[in-house]
Order: C-alpha cells, then sequence, then structure tokens
C-alpha cells in the first residue's frame, strides 16, 4: 500500500477572500520562542538493566548508541514531566500560560486515555483561554504536533501556541523483553510558537507522511476497543510495546532521508544550507546510516542518544532545546527536525532561527 504524503510548504500566498475577515490575507510566519525540556530525576545506566534482563552494556552500546535513561518514578505522570519543559519554555519566550491560544501536545503515552494531556496541561498551566488536544504519531508525534500548530499560527488563527512531546515509555515497557526495554526512556520537551510576519524566518516548511501497513511493527495491542483491557490482556502483557526492531529499521533510515530531501527540495535549499540536522534519537546506526545516505557530515548532526535513549516524540525537541542552550543553534542558520515512529509515520520541519 503506498504511504500517505502531506506536504506543507510556508510560501507566501494570497488567501481565498471567502475565508472570512479573520484570516490574513497573507500567511504569518510561525517563530520559535523559546523551547524547554525536562527528564525525570533517576537515572537508569546499562549496567541497571543487565540486572533484570539478560543484556550487556557492550550489546546495547554496540547495537544502539546508549550508555543510560532516565525513567519517572512510580506515580510520575507525563503532564509532571511536561509542566516543567512548558514552564522552562514559556518563560524563555516571556509568554504567560494565560496568553496561549492552543495547545498540542504529541503522545502516546499521555496521563490517561481520555481527557488529552493537552487539557490537563491547559488546566495545570492556568491557560485558560486555550484551546487543546493531543496528537497521536509515536515518536514522530512533536514533528506532526509542529507541523499542525505551524498551520493555526501560520494561516492567522492563533498567535501564540505551546507545542508539546512528552512520553513515559516506561510505562508502558514490558521489562520482560529485552529486545525493548534497553531502548527507552522518558522526557518532555516543548516549544512556544508566536506569530510574525517576516516570512524568512521561523517554520519554513513541513513534511508529514505516513504508512499504515507497516502499523503492525510497533504498537500497543490493548486498552483500546480492540482489546479493552481485561485479566487477560494484563496478564499477556498487551498493556506493553510491541516492536519488530529490524523492520522498524529498515524503512527509519529510507523515509528520514526521504523526508530531509522532500522538505529541501519544497523550500528551495540545498543540504550544505543545513547548519544543523536533529533526527529521532532512537538508534546512533540508524542516525548515523542515515546522515551517510544524505551524504550530510557527522558534525553537524546532533546526538545526544546516550544520554536519555530514545524519549520517543520528545526526542527532536529535547535535542533542540539542548542545541540552542549549547550554542549551536544561531541566528539565520537552518536547522531541520527529522523523525519517524509508530503508524509508521514520519516527516520533517524547517526551521530558520
Ligand atoms: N541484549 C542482548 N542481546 C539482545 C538484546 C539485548 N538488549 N536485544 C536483542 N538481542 C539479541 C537478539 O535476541 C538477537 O539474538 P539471536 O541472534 O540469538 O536471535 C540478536 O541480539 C540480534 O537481534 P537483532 O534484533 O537483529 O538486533 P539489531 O542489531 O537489529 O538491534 C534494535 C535491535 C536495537 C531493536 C534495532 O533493530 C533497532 O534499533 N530498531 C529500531 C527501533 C526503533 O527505532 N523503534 C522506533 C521508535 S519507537 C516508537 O515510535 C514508540
Amino acid at each position: 500500500m503506498p504511504p500517505t504524503i502531506i506536504k506543507v510548504v510556508n510560501k507566501t500566498s494570497v488567501r481565498e477572500p471567502q475565508m472570512g475577515s479573520r484570516w490574513p490575507t497573507h500567511r504569518l510566519s510561525a517563530i520559535i520562542a523559546g523551547t524547554g525540556a525536562h527528564v525525570p530525576a533517576r537515572v537508569m545506566t546499562n549496567a541497571d538493566l543487565e540486572k533484570i534482563v539478560d543484556t550487556s552494556d557492550a550489546w546495547i552500546t554496540e547495537r544502539t548508541g546508549m550508555k543510560e535513561r532516565h525513567i519517572a518514578a512510580a506515580g510520575e505522570t507525563a503532564s509532571d514531566v511536561a509542566m516543567v519543559a512548558c514552564e522552562k519554555a514559556l518563560a524563555e519566550s516571556k509568554v504567560k500560560a494565560e496568553e496561549l491560544d492552543l495547545i498540542v501536545v504529541g503522545t502516546v503515552t499521555g496521563d490517561m486515555p481520555f481527557p488529552s494531556t493537552a487539557c490537563v496541561l491547559q488546566e495545570r498551566l492556568g491557560a485558560s483561554r486555550a484551546a487543546a488536544f493531543d496528537v497521536s504519531a509515536g515518536c514522530t508525534g512533536f514533528i506532526y504536533a509542529l507541523s499542525v500548530a505551524q498551520q493555526f499560527v501560520a494561516n492567522g488563527v492563533y498567535r501564540t501556541v505551546l507545542v508539546v512531546g512528552v512520553e513515559l515509555m516506561s510505562k508502558v515497557t514490558d521489562w520482560t523483553d529485552r529486545s525493548t526495554c534497553v531502548l527507552f526512556g522518558d522526557g518532555a520537551g516543548a516549544a512556544v510558537l508566536k506569530a510574525g510576519k517576516d516570512t524568512d524566518t521561523g517554520i519554513l516548511g513541513t513534511y508529514l507522511a505516513a504508512n499504515g501497513h507497516g502499523g503492525q511493527h510497533l504498537y500497543m495491542p490493548a486498552g483500546g476497543s480492540r482489546h479493552p483491557a481485561s485479566v487477560e490482556t494484563v496478564q499477556q502483557r498487551m498493556h506493553t510495546c510491541k516492536m519488530n526492531g529490524n523492520a522498524v529499521f529498515k524503512v527509519a533510515v529510507r523515509n528520514m532521508a526521504d523526508a530531509v530531501k522532500h522538505l529541501l527540495q519544497e523550500t528551495g535549499l540545498g543540504i550544505d544550507d543545513l547548519a544543523l540536522l536533529i533526527p529521532h534519537q532512537a538508534n546512533l546506526r540508524i542516525i548515523e546510516a542515515t546522515a551517510k545516505l544524505l551524504k550530510f557530515p557527522s558534525e553537524r548532526v546532533f546526538v545526544n542518544i546516550a544520554k536519555y535513549g530514545n524519549t520517543s516524540s520528545a526526542t527532536t525537541i529535547i535535542a533542540l532545546d539542548e542545541a540552542r542552550k549549547a550554542g549551536l543553534v544561531h541566528p539565520g542558520d537552518n536547522v531541520m527536525l527529522v523523525a519517524f515512529g509508530a503508524g509508521l509515520t514520519w516527516g520533517g520541519v524547517l526551521i530558520r532561527f
């Protein structure tokens, strides 16, 4: 089955007049006004995992590039971790929660199936004016959420939007399955988007893609209408993440490289115009293979997988926040976020700072 591709490029264009007075004549830019990130306090090292399953520091390091990850405490929720990231992003952007028009959260491990974690955050932050919803796209969650938010800003519907990527994968991990439990960590990142007039800065383009046929390779079977929670679903560990790692690995490299190429083509930039590539942190070998396929220098690929593992929808925004705060992102730099995940989904966002 061919994948569904959605391409959106922030080219300045005149809108249809029948859209109403709320809509601007020209598209606006969506500027990243601030970012924040947070991970739970507890660190789990590869040595700790050696005590839980039949694995080794050498295997995990060599096959994934991971050394440690942060794991939420019992009772610590996705909104607890996201709150800290949101408060940091709001503080940096000098935006008060009550000024927010919209909150979009990319997550598959929110506080509960409903209401959305975005609504939980809306209440906890005191963002009383904001509409709020979650986006489910696995590890591509932040990219999808940011792309949706960018549309609202570019079209003049909302001026100030909080976009969050948060995941507590440890809560849906089968801790007896060594092929998955070593891979994931918990964490959150957030970005505040503001409307601007200069369409040469901010989000220059987004690219989203999906192929539901690949959903069988990465999923959590129970807890929805197909397999509602029961004693059997719990006993059979159906409320945990199932993954065919090899199948995901194969398409991940090709799909991330495709997303980068599509975005460059649509925005008229070349690969050399990218100051920094921030890929999903799922496996160091996937990151290296993607850079190699793109013939992109590894010095300009941001990698922090050793410290956090795969925080799913939070990886790219945690990495962007770290890169910015380490002084690696300068005014005028083109930075691309690119990810893949459950769905299967993949996509990218090109931002000029
Ligand atoms: N420790 C030691 N040995 C292990 C471990 C482990 N933790 N896990 C698997 N092995 C063994 C396997 O049992 C197998 O043994 P065998 O040859 O005796 O059968 C051997 O290692 C090789 O297994 P592979 O699965 O072929 O290992 P591979 O090199 O492919 O690495 C991995 C597995 C790390 C899962 C890789 O396939 C991968 O990273 N896949 C992509 C994962 C991913 O990115 N997921 C998407 C994001 S998640 C989201 O969207 C929510």
